[in-house]
């Protein structure tokens, strides 16, 4: 894994939408795999500066989401459709039909990881995979113990993740208790993967990611074994690691 060091939450979101923008200019038809969480949100006001600035087309361009909560609607300012909307989708020009997310509301959720999963590889996999990293070691919404060659599927969220989720809700109760995931195998298909580490509160799972052993229970450690990963921290992420 290649690690690239900043000094800063800025410096780090600024080289993630240069690497973004550089593979989004030099391909002519491009499928990104994105994240949400806190992480990557400057990353995305980056995108959109570059934008207004340069007009960098996204009209090749395919996106999936890692996940989405199950049960919230569309228009819930906690989902990951919302999200999405709010901080790229509507501020640059991206076909709305080449953006993929998860239905966390459909009936038959089963169907969903299968049709989701089967879109991917419509669009011959993802190019470049976007992670941030739970606390946990969770990527995605794969929660320590998921099995490493999953695809999508289903989970229960843990407690920590819960609890560090709840600060963009209400309260730990209004926390949906379940939500759809790529898997770690999905993940693993990427061709290319950056990570953003940024904080103190990652410090500990990232040393834990560049010098622990892989193990299912910190479903990080399986990056270790992708080819061609990019870890991009911040330096209270990566301090004394
Ligand atoms: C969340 C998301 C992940 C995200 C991670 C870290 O639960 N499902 O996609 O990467 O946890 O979140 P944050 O960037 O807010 O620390």
């Amino acid at each position: 894994m290649k690690v690239i060091r900043t000094t800063n939450h800025q410096e780090m979101s600024k080289i993630a939408a240069n690497i973004i923008l550089d593979r989004i200019k030099s391909s002519s038809h491009i499928t990104l795999g994105l994240a949400t969480g806190g992480t990557p949100i400057q990353t995305y006001a980056y995108l959109a500066e570059d934008y207004l600035e340069n007009q960098t087309s996204y009209q090749h361009v395919v996106t999936f989401n890692l996940d989405e909560y199950i049960g919230l609607p569309k228009d819930d300012p906690n989902s990951y459709h919302y999200y999405m909307h709010q901080h790229l989708f509507s501020k640059v020009n991206i076909p709305r039909d080449q953006t993929f997310i998860p239905n966390g509301l459909t009936e038959d959720l089963a169907a969903e990881c299968e049709t989701y999963e089967q879109k991917i590889q419509q669009y011959n996999g993802i190019d470049l995979q976007l992670l941030g990293l739970g606390k946990n070691g969770h990527i995605g919404f794969n929660e320590p113990g998921t099995p490493f060659d999953q695809h999508t599927h289903i989970v229960s969220l843990t407690r920590s993740t819960i609890q560090a989720n709840a600060r963009f809700f209400g309260t730990v109760e209004e926390v949906p208790k379940q939500a759809i995931t790529m898997g770690i195998g999905s993940i693993m298909e990427s061709k290319e993967i950056l990570l953003l580490v940024s904080g103190k509160e990652k410090n500990q799972a990232l040393n834990k990611l560049l010098h622990g052993r892989i193990d299912e229970q910190f479903p990080a450690s399986i990056l270790n074994n992708h080819e061609n990963v990019t870890i991009i921290a911040d330096e209270d992420a990566i301090m004394n690691t």
